[in-house]
């Protein structure tokens, strides 16, 4: 069986350890998982109502246009509803992108270290990769520009970036945007969206109007507290989405996502809380991280980048015999930094006063 030669350079995503497989392994009764950028409040009550009220329907398929959903979104976001495709998580709208603009004579630009999933479906696609690194944890947009040629079919911007958590300014935004040839797609990953307090981060749906070449991705995974459920979406002139509908599958996002979806909109105080619960926690890292002398990059969104300035293995390791699942930096492009996930006040006190023991 001849597979496609990209895939065997490709290694399957690797999930962080399972909650339960780590309570038997270290004897645990209690484990907290911070390594997924979940939300530590779960979901809005009424997302769950919904999920009940439509479990009469399981036997039938879902609105494969998401119509219900697509009503509700386009009047949160303030688009039309033609300018917004759905996906099962934006992990798949970012594999419908791939799918529809990517193929071997293609090259598609990016930062490192990102979210890794662009690379990822690129180089299924067979597409050249073009990988320019952060500065101090920012995307270098010059350098980006740089590296644009007529080959060039999409460039992402994460933002905030996965997994530094800092953020592209309004002013750099634009001024990259206007210096994209308009052949070029730009997607901007806004995944963590909800969670930006910055008042310089671009409101990138009012750019929509002028630039036919930008795509904005959103997700209700994060603050919305939706991850299971695989729902998220992308924002981008009709045109454009007309032209991707094909590449998605017909009914790729579930009637339980769908109606979750549209309480979760409707509950904007679940949102609003959570972020100022997110701000709180951070403050509580960075304080952490200044008393004990540790770099860090301020995030914008719900976990933050550690330098513990050794083998993250090793703190992760200490960290999970304790029954705190995290991220290690190996796998992320920072071998010597942790990736936490802001949880609950007292999930934040108590990973703090882990570490501090650790690293003392
Ligand atoms: C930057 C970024 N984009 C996209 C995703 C994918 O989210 P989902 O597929 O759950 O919508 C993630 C998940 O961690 C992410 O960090």
């Amino acid at each position: 069986m001849q597979v496609k030669e990209q895939l065997l350079s490709l290694k399957p995503y690797q999930p962080g350890k399972p909650i339960e497989e780590v309570k038997k392994e270290f004897n645990l009764s209690k484990v907290v998982k911070l390594a997924s950028n979940e939300n530590p409040y779960g979901c809005s009550p009424k997302a769950k109502q919904a999920i009940v009220d439509e479990l009469e329907q399981l036997a039938i398929y879902p609105d494969g246009y998401s119509a219900k959903l697509r009503t509700q979104v386009a009047e949160h976001v303030k688009v039309k509803e033609e300018e917004i495709i759905f996906g099962n998580g934006s992990d798949e709208v970012v594999q419908i992108i791939c799918r529809a603009l990517l193929n071997p004579q293609t090259n598609t630009v990016m930062a490192t270290p990102t979210f890794p999933q662009y690379k990822h479906n690129a180089v299924i696609e067979g597409a050249e990769i073009r990988e320019v690194s952060l500065v101090n944890g920012d995307h270098n947009l010059e350098e980006m520009l740089k590296q644009i040629d007529e080959n060039t079919t999409v460039v992402w911007v994460c933002t905030p970036n996965n997994p530094t958590g800092t953020y592209v300014t309004r002013d750099a935004l634009l001024n990259f945007l206007s210096q994209v040839p308009k052949h070029v797609l730009v997607v901007v990953d806004e995944a963590y969206y909800e969670y930006v307090l910055a008042e310089d981060y671009p409101q990138t749906v009012s750019l929509l109007n002028d630039y036919e070449n930008l795509m904005i991705l959103r997700t209700f995974s994060k603050a919305y507290g939706l991850a299971s459920l695989r729902i998220g979406y992308g924002i981008a002139n009709a045109e454009l989405i007309r032209k991707i509908e094909p590449a998605r599958e017909p009914f790729n996002t579930s009637r339980i996502a769908q109606v979750a979806a549209v309480a979760a909109l409707d509950d904007p105080d679940f949102v609003e809380e959570c972020r100022i619960k997110n701000k709180k926690g951070l403050q509580q890292f960075y304080q952490f991280c200044e008393e004990l002398k540790l770099d860090y990059y301020p995030s914008e969104g719900n976990f933050i980048l550690i330098d513990f300035n050794r083998d993250s293995d090793e703190v992760f390791q200490a960290l999970l015999e304790k029954g705190y699942i995290v991220r290690s930096g190996n796998a992320l492009g920072f071998p010597t930094h942790l990736r936490i996930t802001v949880g609950t006040e007292n999930q934040n006190n108590e990973i703090i006063e882990i570490l501090k023991e650790f690293v003392k």
